[in-house]
């Protein structure tokens, strides 16, 4: 092992910021031997914050209509081939209510931007779910909204929100996007979300057209900057009828390396093992755990609605929807020295 890759290493881990010198060595030049104790001081530092368990988030997927026009992604509003359904308030109590009884304790609401599910319908639905479970954490994923919708859902009861911004290469952010879309905007949605008191889940696809190492580094100093409580990273999984469907998918190498730098510059932050990963390996969810991440999030949506939801093509889904496949989960974690974690999993301040 190269003696300027492992100091580097250890000073990442010792809580040193690195040069961008420093952090370009470590996304461009680790050979298979460097990587293998990186993921290994990410592990030791994920142990050290929230031992041998594993959060589970219960995922509802709401919406498959979206406003929004993104490059990459499966559902946008131009994809005239793509299934949609929006669920209602009683589907997704009712899902809410599967969960809760296989002992989940977060519910991840995630939809693309519908204009039918009003930011008023939203602080119905999040309120309804409040009253029923006043001790479960609720996380919201719906994408751009007003500080005052932000506001009514904090108010309302959710506690927590996820809005990846992406890329912070403005350039980039303008490949990936139709010109009505802005980063400047998505980034000041992130800043008002945690100025609102939310636990603030950000993130980037590994690998997506045009993505270079520098934007790895621009995404990681924005991080710095945010300093979000959850990041969500996987790779672009190329999505049929976008623009990007003959594009290459990003690299599992790579969003395994990213997972352990992210571990160590951000030793709390809760990292989950995301089904891009999963769907583009077979043991990407053991392998990112073995890296540093820290949550999984089994889907709980309706199996007739489930298929249509469908971002990227041949998504996987961890799903939860009987308490056998959640057996099935502990025993995948029980084989690499891990166990499900079912309480909320809140950020560790
Ligand atoms: N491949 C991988 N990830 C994707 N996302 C959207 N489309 C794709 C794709 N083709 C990610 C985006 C979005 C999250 C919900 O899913 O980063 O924020």
């Amino acid at each position: 092992m190269n003696k300027t890759h492992i100091n580097i290493i250890d000073n990442l881990a010792d809580g040193n910021g690195l040069s961008k010198e420093e952090w370009m060595c470590l996304l461009t030049s680790l050979d298979f031997e460097e990587r293998q104790y990186l993921h290994d001081k990410a592990v030791a530092v994920a142990k050290e914050h929230y031992g041998n368990g594993v959060f589970v988030r219960a995922l509802i997927e709401i919406s498959s209509y979206c406003k929004n026009n993104c490059y990459y992604c499966g559902i946008r509003c131009s994809n005239t081939n793509a299934q949609r359904y929006r669920l209602s308030k009683e589907e997704i109590l009712n899902c809410c209510g599967v969960a809760a009884s296989f002992g989940f304790n977060t519910f991840v609401l995630q939809g693309g931007e519908d204009p039918k599910q009003t930011p008023e319908w939203i602080v119905d639905v999040v309120k309804s779910i409040r009253d029923l479970y006043p001790d479960k954490a609720i996380t919201l994923s719906v994408g751009e909204c007003t500080e005052e919708a932000y506001k009514a859902f904090k108010d309302a009861g959710a506690n927590r929100f996820l809005l990846r911004h992406e890329t912070r290469n403005d350039a980039h952010y303008s490949h990936l996007h139709p010109s009505n879309m802005s980063a400047k905007n998505r980034r000041e949605c992130l800043f008002t979300l945690k100025k609102l008191g939310f636990q603030t889940g950000s993130g980037m696809m590994i690998g997506s057209p045009g993505q270079t190492d520098e934007h790895l580094y621009e995404d990681i100093k924005f991080l710095e900057e945010l300093n979000p409580h959850m990041i969500g990273i996987g790779p672009f999984v190329p999505a049929s009828n976008t623009p990007f469907e003959k594009e290459s998918r990003g690299s599992v190498e790579k969003t395994i390396l990213m997972l352990s730098l992210l571990r160590l510059r951000f030793p709390k932050v809760l990292l989950p093992a995301t089904t891009a990963l999963a769907t583009l390996c077979q043991d990407g969810m053991e392998r990112a755990i073995l890296a540093g991440a820290n949550v999984v999030m089994p889907n709980v949506s309706p199996l007739e609605q489930r298929k249509k939801y469908s971002i990227y093509d041949n998504k996987k889904s961890t799903g939860a929807e009987s308490a056998q496949q959640l057996s099935q989960l502990e025993q995948r974690l029980n084989a690499i020295g891990y166990h499900i974690d079912y309480t909320r999993g809140d950020y560790k301040y």
